[in-house]
């Protein structure tokens, strides 16, 4: 099998701030949520400071290189809310803005087009003592973040994402009680949730407003769902289940509305704020285009006593990564031509999609990452058969470009990198993995068989 990609398809690769950059302490930087909650609880995180991590803060011109000789056409990154805006709404920091202007006129000049998302995961510990996305000022906070980030970059940075992954990062945190502030209130999450798509389409107005070059989108982990049969009850768990998790946020952010399957089940509507139809109404504003990670599907049926977010996974037989991400490169195909049907001429980008692996500790063995290349060929086959069938996929951005610390529970000890980061060393020194090499080959061929 041979699949060639379209000559101007953007290969590229992503990671976060929060999860590679490191020094906490620097450049004037506030204490993100992260940084704060690791202090008081660092068995959640693993015992792993987020302040030793790879360090990316000071090695990025290397990893640049790094990046050019790889070939990659795109890079993905976020920006640190908590660099720009370290103590409060009112004070921005120009070591800050400074950084991040290095870091994309170097990027430029390696000729990799900049993808920078305004928040991924890393909330400034400020907007969480001020009650962050439960607080309607929340929407204002974000949208003069954004402001300075526009007008600071709006004409260098082709790609932008208002919010990364809302889904996870907003329910992990309210709902699930997974990732700081560890809360567990489907009322609190639901609330918080409407806050996100108001404060995304504050950040599209924004940069609408000042006239940006670049395109603005939103990220969002779509978890595809399969039905176990052809049966209505199954289909129907099956799709509630799709929204419950992804498309509450696509459809709300990118088209406006709540997904009716779930408005018209039993509670759901009760969960949401006061005024949340005129909200939807007088603030949605269309996006350029909607970033798909994708790493999981789950095959969801219909049982007896099951309660929405608790429908019953049945006849789950797909393998998993050692992080618990089931293993479906089928699923990607599928979750491209789902997202195409629900959002017909829409610009899509895979953002992220990636295999984790447990750390062992041995660095040599750690090099040798097969089962990476057969994700990768897998899952890039399915990218090009997409295309090839006419969806709008411009670009696909492996995650991660080097090891990072997960947010979710995973720590250093689970492993995503293209490039491998010798943690144990001072220098963190990075070296590729033998997946880095296999990409690089695809990336000058654009071409995967
Ligand atoms: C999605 C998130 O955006 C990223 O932060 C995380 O590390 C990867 N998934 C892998 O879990």
């Amino acid at each position: 099998m041979y699949f060639k990609f379209p000559e101007n398809f953007m290969f590229g690769a992503a990671s976060s701030a929060c999860q590679i950059e490191s020094a906490c302490k620097e450049g004037g930087k506030g204490e993100d949520v992260h940084e704060h909650y690791f202090s008081l609880y660092p068995e959640k995180y693993l015992n792993d400071d987020p302040n030793e991590g790879a360090d990316f803060y000071h090695k990025y011109p290397e990893d640049i290189k790094m990046m050019k000789e790889l070939g990659i056409k795109c890079f993905r990154f976020s920006i640190s809310w908590s660099r720009i805006y370290p103590n409060g709404p009112d004070e921005v920091c120009q070591a800050g803005l400074d950084y991040y202007a290095d870091l994309i006129d170097k990027l430029i000049e390696a000729g990799i087009t900049p993808f920078f998302d305004l928040w991924h995961c890393d909330l400034p510990y400020w907007v969480i003592e001020r009650n962050a996305l439960l607080n309607p000022e929340f929407v204002d906070w974000f949208g003069a973040y954004a402001e300075t980030c526009f007008r600071a970059f709006g004409d260098k940075v082709a790609y932008w994402s208002t919010i990364n992954e809302p889904n996870v990062n907003v329910m992990a945190a309210y709902a699930w009680g997974s990732t700081a502030p560890f809360m567990k209130d489907m009322k609190l999450a639901m609330q918080a949730n409407h806050i996100a798509v108001l404060a995304h389409y504050r950040a599209v107005k924004i940069f609408r407003e000042l006239g940006c070059k670049g395109k603005i989108g939103v990220v969002v982990h779509i978890q595809l769902t399969y039905a176990p049969s052809m049966d209505m009850k199954d289909q129907e768990a099956a799709e509630r289940d799709m929204s419950f998790y992804s498309t509450w946020w696509t459809d709300s952010m990118l088209k406006g509305y709540y997904p009716k399957n779930l408005m018209d089940y039993p509670y759901i509507a009760d969960l949401l704020p006061e005024g949340w139809e005129k909200d939807l109404k007088e603030n949605f504003i269309e996006s350029d285009f909607l970033g798909i990670n994708y790493y999981s599907s789950y095959i969801v049926g219909y049982a007896e006593d099951g309660k929405l977010d608790y429908e019953i996974v049945t006849g789950d037989k797909l393998p998993k990564d050692d992080y618990g991400f089931t293993i479906n490169p089928q699923g990607m195909y599928d979750t491209i031509m789902e997202m195409q049907k629900r959002h017909p001429g829409l610009e899509l980008i895979i953002t992220e999609n990636g295999i984790g692996r447990k750390r062992t500790g041995n660095y040599e063995e750690e090099l040798d990452d097969d089962y990476r290349i057969n994700y990768l060929r897998e899952h890039l086959r399915a990218v090009a058969r997409a295309v090839e069938a006419g969806a709008p996929v411009t670009g696909y951005l492996h995650w991660s470009i080097m090891d990072t610390t997960e947010l979710y529970g995973g720590g250093y000890s689970i492993l995503f990198g293209l490039t491998q980061v010798r943690f144990d060393k001072p220098d963190k020194q990075r070296i590729p993995r033998k997946s880095w090499y296999y990409y690089q080959k695809i990336i000058a061929e654009k071409a995967v068989n």
